[in-house]
């Protein structure tokens, strides 16, 4: 299955792609992962695209595309992905297209996880992710049994510089002006499909898995 994986900040679109892999072993191709690799390793990528993250603004489409159309070409994408964080506008969903045109291929949803916003400030301003294993915690909803240690390795907790609240603000406004339109895109297409992302996130998954009609 080739999914897009839609939702504003924190909506919990890594936590729920997290679990698909578990499940079903999709890889999941999240831009997020990939520049916050890129900055940690110091490359050259990493340093342009810091700035802009830091400031909750999106990285510019001509760093983000040439680094997607790359991850998609490796082996372990053949069988489908789960696009988490990308397409982020609608110049990026087009480029999907085209990219998708020129091998045959075409996306077979994008799957919108629905949150108010007024939810998302406490999700993103309490995340905790491990170091070591990436597994996440959220310091108010699901914290860890001991402070700033993962429960499943013993890894180090950190949280991302770009989820203070000011940040998170710009996050949010960027959202809305930019990725919210790519609902109204996908439902042109017919490849819409919504679940609520409140509440229970194993109640969600199977939400997920059923609206996907994988369950
Ligand atoms: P990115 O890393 O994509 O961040 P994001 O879209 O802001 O999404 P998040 O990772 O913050 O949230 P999420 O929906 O995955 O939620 P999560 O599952 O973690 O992008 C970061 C930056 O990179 C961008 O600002 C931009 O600068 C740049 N960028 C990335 N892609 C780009 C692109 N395509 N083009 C240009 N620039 C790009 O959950 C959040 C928290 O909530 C966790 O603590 C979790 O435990 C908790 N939680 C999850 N589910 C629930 C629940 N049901 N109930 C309670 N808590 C929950």
């Amino acid at each position: 299955m080739r999914l897009v994986l839609l939702g504003a900040p924190g909506a919990g679109k890594g936590t729920q792609a997290k679990k698909l892999i578990e499940k079903y072993g999709m890889p999941q191709i999240s831009t997020g992962d990939l520049l916050r690799a890129a900055v940690g390793a110091g490359t050259e990528l990493g340093k342009e695209a810091k700035t802009y993250m830091d400031s909750g603004n999106l990285v510019p489409d001509s760093v983000v595309l040439g680094m997607v159309e790359e991850r998609l070409r490796q082996d372990d994408c053949k069988n489908g992905y789960i696009l988490d964080g990308f397409p982020r506008n609608t110049a990026q969903a087009e480029a999907l297209d085209e990219m998708l045109d020129k091998v045959g291929m075409s996306l077979d949803a994008a799957l919108s996880v629905d949150v108010p916003l007024e939810d998302l400030m406490k999700r993103l301003t309490g995340r905790r992710t491990c170091k070591d294993c990436g597994q996440m915690y959220n310091i108010y909803f699901s914290a860890p049994a001991t402070e700033g240690k993962c429960d499943k390795c013993g890894g180090e907790l950190y949280q991302r510089d770009d989820d203070q609240e000011e940040t998170i603000q710009k996050r949010l406004e960027v959202y809305t002006e930019q990725t919210a339109p790519l609902i109204d895109y996908y439902s042109g297409k017919g490849i819409l499909k919504s679940v609520s992302g409140t509440g229970n996130i194993d109640e969600i998954f199977a939400n997920v898995t059923a609206t996907l009609g994988i369950s």
